[in-house]
């Protein structure tokens, strides 16, 4: 397995190559709704990434955002989970928090979780139980217990005009509980910056198996705790995620189903 974590690990950094090289020029973006975007360069890169890995896991099948598959696609014996671009809002923008996220799930579990952000130089990668690295080093989640004291970050889906009421009554409840809460706009780095215990605990509805496979194993295998809202096990296809240092899941689990 080391030789093939080292050979994904280079591909994704040349996936993140795309983006740095894409970074100063015009971008080509076209809707997928009203405010869902998609570059040229979420293509470029997810197209990269399929054609590399095939040549190392030919039996390999793919979960990839710009694949358009509809359905739920079950985890097959070798399933790698992909977000070629995560935080293209972002990107549109040029603000730097952009991320490659790729997860490697065999036989229906997620065992390698890597999550990649070419602007910052991190490289983040977990792999089931031998825990989870930041640019090689391993790394752990926060030690705060208290909620006041917590930074805690969120997300917003797409289709928020239909939520707006839902989603700013939970955004109260934690503002007034906890030391901050942020939206850098990608859902994989708020579960990366989980793990490395710059925040304490993330939470966010609506997101999609490409947005958390990835972050999912990070977070677990750097000590911390991944549920839905209600403390129920997470799956990639749950609607909720809640992922904390542990230290703090219960008090969030009580403010986001009161
Ligand atoms: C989005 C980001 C964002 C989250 C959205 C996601 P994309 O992914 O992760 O933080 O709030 O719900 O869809 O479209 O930038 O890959
Ligand atoms: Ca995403
Ligand atoms: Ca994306």
């Amino acid at each position: 397995m080391n030789k093939q974590i080292n050979t994904l690990t280079q591909i994704i950094y040349q996936a993140g190559d795309i983006i740095k090289k894409n970074w100063n020029k015009p971008r080509k973006i076209s809707h997928k709704g009203e405010i869902d975007l998609v570059t040229d360069t979420d293509v470029a890169v997810e197209n990269f990434l399929i054609q590399k890995i095939k040549t190392i896991f030919p039996n390999a099948t793919f979960l990839a955002e710009e694949q358009k598959q509809t359905t739920k696609t079950k985890l097959e014996k070798e399933t790698f989970i992909i977000d070629p671009l995560d935080g293209t809002t972002n990107f549109a923008h040029g603000f730097p928090f952009v991320a490659v996220s790729v997860a490697y799930a065999k036989n229906g579990k997620i065992v390698l979780g890597f999550i990649y952000l070419p602007i910052f130089n991190e490289f983040f990668f977990a792999q089931k139980e031998k825990g989870a690295f930041l640019n090689g080093k391993p790394i752990s989640v926060s030690k705060e217990n208290i909620l006041k004291n917590s930074l805690i970050a969120t997300g917003f889906p797409y289709d928020i005009s239909t939520k707006a009421d839902y989603i700013l009554k939970l955004m109260k409840k934690v503002l007034l509980s906890s030391q901050g809460l942020r939206r850098a706009g990608a859902a994989a780095i708020d579960l990366a910056y989980t793990a490395c215990g710059r925040f304490e605990g993330f939470y966010e509805i609506g997101l999609k198996p490409w947005d958390t496979a990835a972050g999912w194993l990070l977070v677990e295998e750097a000590g911390g705790k991944v549920t839905n809202f209600s403390n129920e096990p997470y799956n990639i296809y749950s609607n909720q995620i809640l992922a904390t240092n542990g230290l703090v899941h219960q008090a969030l689990v009580n403010l986001l189903t009161a």
